[in-house]
């Protein structure tokens, strides 16, 4: 068994967004304004934002990975959201080296370099419109709490199919709670009702949100990016969009106050 504290969302993500987006589209206006003006001051100052930009660029992209790895859900259609923003945001970042190699000597701009920041400025604008809906529709980068302020819990496992795996112990949730386990590669998760353990899958079978990242109540989940609620213990649907039922696990508690998932998969 392997366990290990993690972030629901690298919280330097959306931090380090507006830095390449101003340094970029700063560089598309200084140099449409030098080339009409003919000012070398200003089309420098395109090229420096341009070398600050894609620097910026990167180094947001670090978090960037680190979120879609692991905290958007996979398999759901934040996933491909993210795909498009990610692949969209090396897309704008390439247009704009591209623009560069075409400057002069002197680093004036063309009516070619500049045309391809103007798209690749399109390009970022589009990607962060798809980041923005990830925040606000997917809840990627949103920490919120689960009741009495219990925080994101997530752990890994590695275990026998069949054979009962410790997940917990009584006192790491409290009533209405949740944690996200990662049993042999599947998510499931573990919550509390008032006086037992209640486990099930992860993704929300409407769209593939994470359950994990929803609201308790007694038994009840509910997906926070469409609204459909699941009976925890049976997995079945109590409130739509989503049609298909979830699957559920028998949890045990011991004596000595472990926490078993009794037949995880393999
Ligand atoms: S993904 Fe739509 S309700 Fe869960």
């Amino acid at each position: 068994m392997r366990s290990r504290a993690h972030f629901k969302a690298h919280p330097l993500h959306p931090a380090l967004i507006p830095f390449p987006f101003a340094f970029l589209t700063g560089a598309l206006l200084f140099d449409t304004i030098g080339l009409i003006r003919e000012s070398r001051a200003l089309w420098t100052t395109g090229a420096h934002l341009t070398i600050a930009g894609i620097a910026a660029g990167v180094l947001a992209a670090i978090p960037g990975i680190i979120d879609y790895l692991y905290t958007v859900p996979p398999g759901s259609s934040g996933k491909k959201r993210a795909t498009r923003h990610g692949a969209l945001n090396i897309i704008a970042l390439a247009l704009f080296g591209g623009a560069w190699a075409l400057r002069g000597p002197d680093w004036s701009p063309s009516l070619a370099s500049t045309a391809l920041e103007l798209v690749g400025a399109s390009t970022l604008a589009y990607a962060g419109w798809l980041g923005g809906t990830l925040i606000t529709r997917n809840l990627i980068s949103v920490d919120h709490r689960y009741a009495r302020a219990g925080k994101w819990k997530e752990e890994w496992f590695a275990g026998k199919a069949g054979e009962p795996l410790v997940v917990a112990h009584t006192d790491d949730l409290a009533a209405d709670q949740m944690k996200l386990l990662h049993v042999n590669g599947h998510r499931i998760v573990l919550a509390r009702k008032a006086d037992h353990f209640i486990a099930f899958d992860d993704s929300c079978t409407h769209r593939g949100g994470s359950l994990a990242g929803g609201v308790m109540i007694d038994g009840t989940v509910q997906c926070l990016w469409h609204g459909s609620q699941f009976d925890g213990s049976t997995g079945g649907v109590r409130c739509g969009p989503a049609r298909q039922p979830i699957g559920a696990y028998e949890v045990r508690q011991a004596q000595n106050g472990d926490v078993l998932l009794v037949s995880p998969p393999g």
